[in-house]
């Protein structure tokens, strides 16, 4: 069965051959014209007066557009209608896009769009959590989860902590920018070729910018390089722009993004500010514990609700909180708006609770993992009933095994003497160990969103065309799910075609996202395939009077008990003839979810994903440099559909992860341009960076109790939440530096700069 082999990732000679073809590549005809917005210079105010025939006068130019020139709606927001394509007057950032450049070229209307004479009155603009807060900034009134009666338990624990974490944003610096290439069909039809997560969102934006019905957009995407969430929403500009500018002229239209102007345009990361305290016992148990998260949105809503949320779904991540108040505020800012980035906002929720958990072991002068180990959730055996601070019972809860095993065959005891020992030995070179845990919820928490389809046809000569409503960024999904297509057919891989993702053939799809793309998918092609491959036992119980079982598809062939082996191509081939259906559709709805948002309880989550890391790292403390001196992770991908895919998944997320929290720094300036726009200053982590020993394991005992695909378990997200395990272990060597009474506070990214100042914050009170 092609199901659980670890076969490569189905374009991996075209990516290494360079024979993979993105949207750049696709081969335009030659009146094909170019786009390039011209981009505010302030983060606040309005447009006075603007000058753009300085525009229109230069080399190649053949238009210039701005909001006043749409046709329909001027909106390319995910949900919320805040966002313009082309600003209105208002100002809300800098780098926002104020008019649309048409020429002949695309170094034309990059350069062109510099030209412009724009007044604007300006104002303060409010760029940080602070300045939001002061301001009454927000896109709806604080959320608040309780569980129990936290202030009581607080108030009567044998300890209390109070404290704080600043967490930085991320750049996606997915390797292929933001692009879109229009080509209008007869009758005022539009296809679009969109480097885009969510087809059907850029089908709907476009036909809303047409003024036209959804059935006259057909959007495909074969694959991006790359999106992190990223091209959930983001990619609606520029294929509403080329779009629009398509249907005015006529001709094909391409705009993509250089670098610089993606990282200026584009939304990140959220950053967030998380203020905790914490009761507990001697032994380190949480009897009670207070978040209160900010979390900074940028200028129009995008998907903050939904990630500050998950944030909060998050705040426990593996441990049982029995008296627990979340707080959340979902601020409004003049900077980039900010959007969905693997986890969604999972990854600050839980470096919220990893903070308090260490805080607390160093209060009490214990190990962390001693810490950890007394308040993980109970093993799932244990049917006991715990639930989450939203009320829904952890019953699928394996951390405790899972950390076991890993803190064995990681030699954690034995490493953190030898840590100890050389920190007690070195002055300049301190090291610092730390294991975390990662649990993660799946599923979309806009419940209607967990549904998927797919189409799947058998021509007559027995080749299998496969169709559904997943896209592929490089995780493998296309391979998983082709995996899944022929297993039921009991073919080879090479049997079944992977196409392009179209939404003329599967409709109404969401977003490939929640990490829940195989999950999806995968059961709406099982569905296809199942009912086809019933079809054609149907037809084959008839032909030879035999039962269902006695009918076997493997090797590519059909076994029929008591009679003669058929090629599947043979099978194929009769059913035709016989007038037999060889296409279907299947549809997949994830069962047993329900939520409600705004009272904080429900079953948010079909099931938990769950993962370990131990980090070992060494830190110079006269320059800040650091180092991963070994990592060793163990992952729970359920069953997995396919181990080398799933490794892929869990190698890059975590060093995606440690790169959030290491290296990856973005700094904005006090009129809210963004400083780190390109690779030479923004720092995600190189080949060099990846820990000296890399040691990566998947959970052999990994089994989704829930009916998932094959028993599996999703696997793009959770894995970058490993990289906690590094921001702990630099926290655990700074601790090492002074005389380890306080608490060294260190904020995310720890880059050099950071760390530095923590470790002259430890020496400093050593010499109070
Ligand atoms: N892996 C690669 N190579 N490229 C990507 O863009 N995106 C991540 C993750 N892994 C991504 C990736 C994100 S944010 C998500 S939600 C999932 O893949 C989406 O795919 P899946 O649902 O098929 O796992
Ligand atoms: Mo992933 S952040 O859900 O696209």
């Amino acid at each position: 069965m092609s199901v659980s082999k670890p076969l490569p990732h189905d374009a991996a000679c075209l990516h290494v051959t360079g024979a993979a073809r993105y949207i750049d590549d696709l081969a335009t005809p030659a009146d094909t014209l170019h786009l390039a917005f011209g981009l505010s210079t302030i983060a606040r105010g309005r447009i006075e007066a603007m000058d753009l025939d300085p525009v229109r006068a230069a080399d190649g130019v053949l238009e210039v557009l701005t909001s006043l020139d749409l046709p329909a709606d001027n909106d390319v927001s995910a949900a919320a209608h805040d966002e313009p394509l082309l600003s209105d007057g208002t100002i809300h950032y800098m780098g926002q896009p104020v008019f649309l450049v048409v020429a002949t070229s695309h170094m034309a209307a990059r350069k062109a769009a510099r030209l412009a004479r724009i007044d604007y009155s300006e104002q303060t603009p409010i760029l940080s959590i602070d300045d939001a807060l002061a301001a009454g900034q927000a896109f709806e009134p604080p959320l608040e989860f309780v569980k129990g009666d936290p202030e009581a338990a607080i108030a009567c624990a044998a300890h209390v902590i109070e404290g704080q974490i600043e967490i930085g944003g991320q750049e996606h610096f997915y390797l292929e920018g933001h692009v879109a290439l229009a080509l209008p069909q007869e009758g005022g039809d539009m296809l679009i070729h969109s480097s885009s997560q969510h087809p059907s969102e850029i089908q709907h934006k476009v036909a809303g910018a047409l003024g036209q019905p959804f059935n006259s957009v057909r959007v495909e995407v074969r694959r991006m390089g790359g999106g992190f969430g990223g091209k959930e929403s983001q990619g609606n500009a520029l294929a509403v722009a080329t779009a629009i500018v398509a249907q005015q002229t006529g001709k094909p239209v391409k705009m993509r993004y250089d670098r610089d102007d993606d990282m200026i345009i584009t939304g990140k990361r959220h950053e967030f500010r998380i203020d905790y305290i914490a009761g507990f016992s001697d032994e380190g148990r949480i009897t009670g514990v207070s978040f209160t998260q900010y979390c900074r949105g940028g200028w129009a809503q995008d998907l903050t609700l939904a990630i500050a949320d998950r944030a909060m779904l998050h705040a426990d991540n593996a441990y049982h909180l029995e008296n627990a108040r979340i707080t959340s505020h979902r601020l409004r800012t003049n900077t980039v708006s900010n959007t969905a980035y693997r986890g969604f906002g999972g990854p600050q929720g839980l470096l919220g609770i990893e903070r308090v958990i260490d805080h607390i072991a160093h209060e009490l002068g214990k190990d962390p993992k001693q810490v950890r180990d007394v308040n993980y959730y109970r093993p799932m055996s244990d049917a006991a009933k715990e639930t989450t601070p939203y009320h829904m019972e952890v019953t699928d809860c394996v951390i405790n095994e899972m950390v076991a095993t890993l803190a064995k065959t990681a030699d954690y005891t034995e490493r953190r003497r030898a840590v100890a020992k050389w920190n007690a030995e070195n002055k300049i070179l301190k090291r610092g160990i730390a294991l975390t845990p990662v649990k993660f919820g799946i599923s979309f928490t806009l419940t209607f969103l967990n549904q998927a389809g797919a189409l799947v046809h058998i021509y007559s000569d027995g080749s299998v065309h496969l169709n559904h409503g997943g896209t592929e960024m490089g995780q493998g999904l296309f391979t998983k799910v082709a995996q899944v297509a022929a297993s039921a057919f009991g073919l080879p891989l090479t049997a079944i075609k992977i196409t392009a993702t179209d939404t003329a053939k599967v409709p109404n799809t969401s977003a490939t996202a929640a990490s829940s793309g195989s999950d999806l998918n995968g059961m709406a092609v099982k569905a296809a395939c199942d009912q086809l491959r019933n079809r054609l036992i149907r037809f084959l119980k008839g032909e030879y009077a035999v039962k269902s079982q006695d009918i076997r598809f493997e090797d590519g062939q059909v076994r029929i008990s008591g009679h003669e082996t058929l090629s599947f191509a043979e099978v194929a081939s009769r059913a035709y003839q016989n007038r037999v259906s060889l296409s279907a559709t299947g549809f997949y709805a994830t069962p047993d979810v329900a939520w409600d948002r705004l009272k904080g309880s429900g079953r948010p989550f079909y099931y938990f994903a769950y993962g370990a890391a131990v980090s070992e790292v060494v830190i110079d403390t006269l320059t800040g440099e650091n180092r991963i001196l070994r990592t060793d992770i163990l992952h729970d991908v359920g069953r997995s559909l396919n181990p080398a895919l799933d490794l892929g998944q869990v190698e890059g997320g975590f060093v995606q992860g440690t790169g959030w929290l290491t290296t990856e720094e973005l700094v904005w300036d006090d009129k809210g341009r963004l400083l780190t726009h390109a690779p030479s200053t923004y720092k995600i982590p190189a080949c060099s960076d990846r820990p000296a020993e890399f040691n990566v394991h998947l959970w052999d005992k990994g089994l989704n109790q829930e009916k998932t695909i094959y028993r599996s378990k999703a696997v793009g997200e959770p894995p970058f939440m490993l990289g906690t395990s590094v921001f702990m272990a630099i926290s655990d060597a700074i601790s090492a530096c002074g005389d380890g009474r306080s608490y060294p506070a260190l904020d995310a990214p720890a880059t050099p700069e950071r760390i530095l100042f923590a470790i002259k914050a430890q020496q400093g009170r050593e010499g109070a």
